[in-house]
């Protein structure tokens, strides 16, 4: 009882959440996409909800449930995906990035489907940079002047803690969670690993579930630091 009477770590305060994967279309029935469960985004944007945030949950493809009170956006490419992020980036205070973005797109997505021309003969595609989300989100004015904070996450094969400050750094960001591997892709737990200006600390191996809830708590508290 005495938990409910206590101010919400996130009351007040807008999220906005992208998860899963993307979907890049190569013809109407074909396209290049990867692993991503969308699971830990989906944790997070449950976990921001209870602890008292707006929040609004920009999902590549997945078949996950939307959590309770969340407003969901669904949506296929990067480019859709960074169309639904910028709209409503200007009543965002908190953006977290638990996306897999593709890294490229094809080039050209052909009108109707590729087929084979019985000569053996194979398609050659040519893939273009899909833009970065997040960091576009951290070099806007609104991040740079502190009312918007910005949270990525990495997956990394080999030395985490090296790849993921770096990538911290090159991003902008304040946060950088990494997956403490190996490769968690659809499972229902994981571990990570939060890198920011002041070190490094690791939260171990839980559900999905709990490590959002302790995820939001963190990022709970260094809103307060950012804002005090
Ligand atoms: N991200 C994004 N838009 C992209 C690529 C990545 O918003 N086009 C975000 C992800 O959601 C994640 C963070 O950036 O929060 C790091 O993604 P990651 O794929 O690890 O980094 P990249 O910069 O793409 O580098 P690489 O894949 O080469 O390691
Ligand atoms: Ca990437």
């Amino acid at each position: 009882l005495a938990a409910f009477f206590r101010p919400k770590l996130l009351a007040g305060e807008h999220v906005l959440v992208t998860a899963g994967p993307t979907f890049e279309a190569i013809d109407p029935v074909r396209g290049i996409t990867n692993l991503s469960s969308g699971k830990m985004g989906f944790a997070i944007a449950r976990a921001a909800r209870a602890a008292g945030a707006e929040v609004t949950l920009v999902a590549g493809p997945v078949h996950l449930p939307t959590p309770r009170g969340v407003h969901r956006i669904d949506v296929v490419s990067a480019q859709n995906m960074l169309e639904a992020v910028e709209a409503y980036a200007s009543q965002t205070t908190v953006f977290i990035a638990t996306a897999a973005v593709a890294d490229w797109r094809p080039a050209h997505s052909a009108q109707h489907k590729i087929k084979k021309d019985g000569s053996g003969q194979v398609p050659a595609l040519d893939f273009v940079e899909n833009p970065d989300i997040l960091a576009r989100m951290a070099a806007s004015a609104q991040a740079r002047s502190g009312q918007l904070y910005c949270v990525g996450f990495a997956a990394e094969s080999d030395d985490l803690l090296a790849h993921a400050s770096a990538k911290r750094q090159r991003k902008g960001v304040p946060l950088l969670v990494g997956n403490i591997g190996p490769a968690t892709f659809g499972q229902d737990d994981n571990a990570l690993l939060l890198i920011d200006a002041q070190g490094h600390q690791e939260l171990p191996r839980a559900s999905k579930a709990a490590l959002a809830h302790q995820l939001v708590a963190e990022i709970a508290q260094r809103l307060r630091h950012t804002r005090a």
